[in-house]
């Protein structure tokens, strides 16, 4: 299928081809359910989808030994988009599904931007004090593919005394203004739909005062690219330490954040909590001229699994940002729509505690999306 072609034709057989993953734990539930919203989506919208579901995750590791073949790669980059549940099993030992799936696919399909929004939807309970929808309502654009996960250092003298470790923040100018083009050009667009918005700033977060190399490029080819290419956007800059104080205390400052890899993992984290928990954080790791992956964060909560009682909805938001992402705008803010009014009836977003079923949540939100007027 030729993708450009595809896109921006209006005739209604346009049909996406989906890779999904639904891996370990309870990611197969969830993803159930967020396939429910694109259905609804897609025959309201009208569009095609079309679905290829793939087995990789603990348990094919554990049958065969295999995580992800380069074959499995190349037949990813056929498709034009992929939806992941959750990678994660509690017999394998940490690590080798992290690096031998999730992070192999970021890397080869060069999924440079992690998208990470913080919304706090209406109804669904922060643990920060007096923050409130119109509070909570920011996106995290976490750099993907470089810094600390390249996987540059190494160790020496190991086991003895005077062992030696090093794990190096890479980073090249290139990946570093490719990421900070993605961040101002949706700080641009964020702020042409929401005059809210227009009146924070794009934030760089970083810890210049002390990575005084790797900060160093950040802060330049932030400061570069902001005042030549978009002076008309207001910048601002944290240090990461002090990020995380304010995520807490004045998160309605925040509208667009950009940072490095490692710091947006761990903020992200932080996030997620103050939008209400990973029940409904959800994230993107795209690759803006190729094949992205669509995820919940929560991870596969082996727990849970088989049980019928983990929240779907943050499947059903990464549902909601692969359609925006494939320009499906319109099928996109429905799913979001239909979350919304679904999230109020909810008793809580987490899990056993939502007073409904992982697929009771689904239905629900499929036929409010049924519902929805074009
Ligand atoms: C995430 C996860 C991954 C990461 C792990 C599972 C490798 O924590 O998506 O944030 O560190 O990026
Ligand atoms: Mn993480």
């Amino acid at each position: 299928m030729d993708k450009k072609e595809d896109k921006g034709s209006r005739c209604m057989s346009k049909t996406y081809n989906i890779a999904v993953i639904p891996g370990d734990g309870t990611g197969p539930e969830v993803i159930a359910e967020g396939i429910k919203a694109l259905n609804a989506a897609s025959s309201k919208f009208g569009f095609k989808l079309e679905y290829t579901t793939l087995d990789f995750g603990g348990e094919r590791y554990l049958k065969t030994g295999e995580t992800l073949p380069d074959s499995a790669i190349d037949e990813l980059r056929k498709f034009d988009t992929i939806y992941l549940g959750a990678i994660g099993h509690p017999d394998v030992k940490p690590g080798i599904l992290e690096t031998g799936i999730l992070l192999k696919i970021r890397f080869a399909l060069d999924q440079y931007i992690n998208l990470r929004p913080v919304k706090l939807y209406p109804n669904v309970e922060t643990p920060l004090k007096d923050k409130w929808p119109e509070h909570i309502d920011f996106v995290v654009i976490r750099e993907n593919t470089g810094g600390i996960y390249t996987g540059h250092g190494g160790a020496t003298r190991v086991g003895t005394p005077d062992e030696i470790a090093t794990q190096l923040m890479i980073y090249d100018r290139r990946t570093v203004d490719r990421c900070l083009k993605y961040a101002f050009e949706l700080k641009k667009k964020r702020n042409a739909m929401n005059p809210k918005y227009a009146e924070k700033p794009i934030t760089l977060i970083h810890k210049r005062n002390v990575l005084t190399h790797a900060g160093d490029l950040w802060y330049r080819a932030f400061e570069e690219m902001g005042s030549k290419q978009y002076p008309e956007l207001k910048r601002d800059y944290n240090h990461v330490d002090a990020a995380n104080m304010w995520f807490v205390k004045n998160p309605e400052w925040f509208d667009v954040a950009v940072t490095e890899n490692l710091f947006g993992d761990i903020i992200t984290d932080l996030g997620a909590m103050i939008q209400g928990g990973l029940g409904v954080a959800s994230g993107g790791n795209i690759n803006p001229e190729g094949v992205s992956m669509f995820e919940p964060m929560g991870g596969s909560a082996p727990k849970y699994k088989g049980q019928n009682i983990i929240n779907p909805m943050a499947a059903i938001g990464a549902a909601m940002m692969m359609l925006d992402t494939l320009g499906e705008t319109k099928a996109s803010q429905a799913i979001e729509t239909a979350m919304i009014e679904v999230m109020k009836k909810m008793k809580s977003q987490a899990a056993g505690k939502m007073g409904y079923k992982t697929t009771e949540i689904g239905d629900m939100t499929a036929r409010y999306i049924a519902g929805i007027k074009e």
